[in-house]
């Protein structure tokens, strides 16, 4: 069914927008999904505050006790959406073999039928009745040579205020993009329109979902869902998805990683990437507080989710956070074991499912020891600890989070809106393992680094749809996130490292972190959180070259002697059952190595191929 263009609609482009391929494409949006209206953001307090007003009067949001959490909201979804859609992620390049064996595919003209052009396409009168949002943003400091900016068509009101949270979003942008600049175009729907008279739902979503990307085109449409990363498409479609394709083509890196920076009791500072999985530490990692016998040290953040990595003249690996803002894991986080995080959490903030208590301000699993005597869950039921206790009931679903700008953290790092970006000294890849995977290990080389992190496992979480605690390969945690072919993503990075070598500059070393060993109670071992400050103390003394280690099959460890243990009581035998590499266990691993890469086997770098036969070797033997 063909629907014409609402007669007189309006595109209420304002004076200062002069960039025509912009005001057209807006206007073909427009058309196709019949938006009822056309609202283009400033990004100015007052319009995020008159949103979240609307949003509040919608029954989105609710406005937070002010006394106890300023200037902050509660929005609940809908229970079908609560977390990414991997199995609905597509990556539709024109050839087949640059998805790769990992990603969905569809031939582009196939899936632009269905979306787009085809007489029922999803996005034929997707926003009617609705006002769709034109939000301009730059991931990465506006102007800066390394940002890139992206405009979102959204019908979702959440979306607009989450995006001037999460990037520089607005005005300012688009006097940037000037009257011909380039700009990735990102649109989404909800997939619900509203028909004349009809009365909305505090959460519209559709249970249908598509999240596209075209790598070729470099564009996104995401069909059906409002939730984080399906819906706030500068984050992991743009920034990772379509920025890796990006990066591949002009030599640098997009990666799901934070970035932070270390100073030392004599104010050396040094720079560290970390690549985990979804929700395996990495805004944890990045906003750590050293403990106790670490006097003297400080942790900054400079992001916590996506590092943009390029090599300057020097040969030296640069990085900026292409975000503004934390979406992060609320359930765990907690005074003790992240405060600097609590601290950002005080104030201005969007929390999404997470319990609200009777006070009017907000709780979830791990917040408290003692939990409130009674809340409201995420689903709007009465929640208390004995029906916790009787049905198993969380209060918070496990991937509530909240949304906050980066300026809201004490320890943001002076240097995260420099739009050089900061030098990397070293790149951690750690997965959540029970089992087999030590504490620590540094590779010896580049190519046994990009080996370690292109086996890497890890159990699945909360952050997808799907079963939870699965021990899946997420190579570089790039698994859902590499907008091309899997296997020439790790020749792009090997290539990377040969042409930084042939300058001669020192390339970061390469560790591997496991901080989620469990014992045989089935709890955790390492303590974890600010405890993994003596892991990264010992990796930073080993950049330096001070640090002394045990050489083993997949590279070096520290032993019990070789990290500082002040303040903290873990026995040597304690350390050793996270250290320790289980002969037999690692047999069992390198046949799930061995699966990958069969799956990989289309355009898998030979070194990698030759990296594993010597691990087996060694391990043989
Ligand atoms: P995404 O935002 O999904 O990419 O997640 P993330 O990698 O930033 O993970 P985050 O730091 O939010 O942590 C996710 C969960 O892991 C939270 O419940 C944390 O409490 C828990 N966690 C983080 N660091 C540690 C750690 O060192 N040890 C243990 N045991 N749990 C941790
Ligand atoms: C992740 O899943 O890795 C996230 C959350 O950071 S989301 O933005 O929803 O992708
Ligand atoms: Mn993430």
């Amino acid at each position: 069914m063909n629907r014409p263009v609402m007669e007189g609609l309006r595109l209420n482009v304002p004076a200062h927008v002069r960039h025509a391929r912009l005001i057209a494409w807006v206007a073909e949006v427009a058309a196709l999904t019949e938006a009822a209206d056309v609202y283009w953001c400033d990004g100015s307090q007052a319009e995020y505050d008159r949103l979240c007003q609307q949003l509040v009067d919608a029954g989105t949001f609710k406005k937070l006790n002010p006394e106890l959490r300023p200037n902050s909201y509660l929005a609940i979804t809908d229970p079908s959406d609560v977390a990414r859609v991997e199995d609905r992620t597509f990556i539709c390049s024109a050839r087949q073999e640059d998805a790769g064996p990992t990603n969905n595919w569809m031939p582009p003209a196939e899936m632009r039928a269905l979306l787009q052009t085809g007489d029922n396409a999803l996005f034929r009168g997707a926003m009617r009745g609705r006002t769709m949002y034109v939000v301009p943003f730059s991931m990465g400091p506006i102007g800066s040579p390394i940002a890139h900016i992206g405009v979102e068509l959204s019908d979702s009101p959440y979306v607009a205020v989450n995006m001037r949270l999460m990037t520089r979003m607005g005005k300012a942008v688009l006097d940037v993009l000037g009257d011909d600049g380039e700009f990735v175009p990102c649109v989404h729907t909800i997939g619900a329109p509203l028909e004349p008279g009809q009365k909305d739902v505090a959460w519209p979503c559709n249970k249908t979902k598509y999240i596209v990307h075209y790598p070729e085109t470099r564009e996104i449409w995401s069909y059906g869902s409002g939730y984080g990363g399906n819906a706030l498409l500068g984050k992991k479609c743009f920034a990772l998805r379509i920025a890796s394709t990006m990066g591949r083509e002009e030599g640098w890196l997009a990666e799901h990683m934070l970035i932070l920076g270390v100073t030392d009791p004599q104010g050396r500072k040094k720079h560290v990437a970390a690549a985990f999985p979804s929700a395996c530490g990495k805004t944890n990692f990045a906003m750590l507080i050293p403990p106790e016998g670490f006097e003297g040290w400080k942790v900054t953040t400079i992001g916590d989710d996506i590092a943009w990595i390029k090599p300057d003249a020097q040969g030296q690996l640069r990085a900026i956070n292409p975000e503004a803002g934390y979406f992060g894991v609320a359930p765990g986080t907690n005074r003790l074991t992240n405060p600097n995080c609590m601290d950002s959490l005080k104030r201005d903030v969007i929390f999404t499912n997470v319990a609200l208590t009777d006070d009017g301000d907000v709780w979830w699993e791990g917040m408290t020891d003692t939990p409130p005597a009674h809340c409201i869950d995420w689903q709007g039921k009465d929640w208390t600890p004995q029906i916790a206790r009787e049905t198993g009931a969380k209060a918070a679903h496990p991937n509530a989070r909240f949304t906050v700008a980066a300026t809201n953290n004490p320890v943001l790092d002076p240097e995260w809106d420099n739009p050089a970006g900061v030098v990397i000294d070293a790149f951690i890849f750690g997965g959540r393992r029970s089992t087999t995977v030590p504490l620590v290990s540094e590779a010896r080389n580049w190519v046994e680094g990009v080996y370690m992190a292109a086996t890497m496992g890890s159990e699945t979480t909360a952050a997808a749809f799907g079963q939870q605690g699965v021990v899946r390969r997420d190579p570089f945690a790039m698994l859902p996130f590499a907008g091309y072919n899997m296997s020439d993503y790790f020749q792009h990075w090997l290539n990377l490292g040969d042409k930084l070598q042939a300058t001669g500059a020192k390339l970061p070393n390469i560790y591997c972190v496991n901080w989620f060993r469990k014992g045989a109670d089935g709890k955790f071992v390492w303590p974890g959180y600010g405890e993994n400050m003596r892991v990264l103390k010992w990796i930073l003394e080993r950049v330096d070259g001070t640090a002394q280690g045990e050489a083993h099959v997949f590279g070096v460890s520290p032993r019990y002697e070789d990290l500082n243990w002040t303040g903290l009581d873990f026995s040597r035998e304690q350390f050793a059952s996270v250290i320790g590499i289980d002969r037999a266990a690692w047999q069992q691993e390198m046949a799930l190595h061995g699966e990958l890469f069969d799956q990989l086997a289309y355009h898998l770098p030979t070194a990698l191929v030759q990296t594993k036969q010597r691990i087996e070797q060694q391990l043989a033997a």
